[in-house]
């Protein structure tokens, strides 16, 4: 399936242009848009479908969680459980160029893909007035990766940012160069000892004057860059690639086919993709042991919703 062409606007920075960008965002539209450390690009992080939207846009391999982006600590409250150790971090570097990754508060309702089916969140709260000029605007939680193409380094300008996604989202908010021009630090809390995830624009050396040592990531938890989460292991067995289901299995399909649950009956990859986390959670809820999946094309959002699939059917 061939990405649908978006309008790509360039938006400026009045009042105007901002509460139009707000008003897409709101909507489940993808807008660029410029923080202190990068330019993101922007979702509604409760909205599935806008979600997905993201990964086709950048046409990622695989997904991986994205940072939830607040305008102000009630949102984020909202979104996570802050330790003591959380509210001390935010006090000091918030608003600012570090994310935390905190435990998922209760009724959160993000989308499972931006957390990427696990138990924490990681949020941000950016230094930059019109990142949170937009967000509060929005009145949603922006999910917000770097708003470059996989595998392109991270955009710090508007024509940085069309360079590699023009047409592949609504809009771009230009409010000139990043000034600080690498991602945030990334400070995982999540199992109460601080831990720092990702180096970045606020110097680890700074955090560690205000709360003591940051010890490694965890290594037994990271497979890769970008897997620094207990991802979401469905309790079944799953056989991928199966026209039909076996005796015992029931099908999560993809395509016209006669399925327990669908990912896309009309064979849409982004639907797909956001009903993905749904379904496997659905299918865990039932209690179905034996799980067959209809093949998904190994294209676009596709090759991303079948490494997830081999990751979720590999023995444990
Ligand atoms: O400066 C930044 O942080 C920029 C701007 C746009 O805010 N955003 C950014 O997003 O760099 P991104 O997608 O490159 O960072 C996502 C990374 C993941 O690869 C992972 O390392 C970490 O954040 N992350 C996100 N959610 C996580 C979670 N629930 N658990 C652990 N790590 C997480
Ligand atoms: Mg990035």
């Amino acid at each position: 399936m061939k990405f649908p062409l978006r309008q790509s606007r360039r938006l400026g920075t009045s009042d105007e242009d901002i509460a139009a960008a707000a008003r897409c965002l709101a909507g489940g539209g993808l807008v660029a848009f410029p923080t202190e450390t990068v330019y993101g690009l922007g979702a509604d992080a409760r909205d599935d479908r806008a979600v997905a939207d993201i990964f086709a846009a950048k046409n990622r391999p695989s997904f991986n969680p994205l940072i939830v982006h607040v305008a102000d600590l009630p949102a984020a409250r909202s979104l996570a459980r802050f330790d003591p150790t959380a509210e001390r971090l935010a006090a000091a570097f918030w608003p600012g160029a570090l994310t935390l990754v905190l435990p998922l508060a209760p009724g959160a309702a993000l989308s499972p893909l931006v957390t990427d089916g696990g138990p924490n969140v990681a949020l941000r709260l950016p230094a930059s007035d019109l990142a949170r000029r937009l967000i509060s605007k929005a009145g949603v939680p922006v999910a917000a990766p770097s708003a470059n193409p996989s595998g392109r380094v991270s955009p710090t300008t508007a024509d940085h940012v069309l360079a590699g996604l023009n047409g592949r989202i609504d809009a771009v908010v230009d409010g000139g160069p990043c000034a600080v021009g690498v991602e945030s630090t990334i400070v995982g809390l999540a199992d109460g000892t601080p831990r720092l995830l990702r180096p970045g624009g606020l110097p680890a050396e700074v955090i560690e004057a205000a709360i003591g040592p940051l010890a490694a990531p965890d290594s037994d938890r990271i497979t890769a860059p970008g897997q620094m989460t207990s991802h979401y292991a469905p309790g079944g067995r799953l056989r991928l690639d199966a026209r039909a289901p076996e005796a015992g299995e029931v099908l999560l399909g993809f395509g016209p086919v006669a399925a327990h649950l669908n990912l896309s009956r009309s064979g849409d990859l982004s639907e797909a993709a956001a009903n993905l986390f749904r379904h496997l959670q659905t299918l865990d809820a039932e209690g179905r042991d034996r799980i067959a999946v209809s093949p998904i094309p190994d294209t676009g959002l596709g090759r991303a919703i079948n490494d997830r699939l081999r990751r979720a059917a590999a023995p444990r």
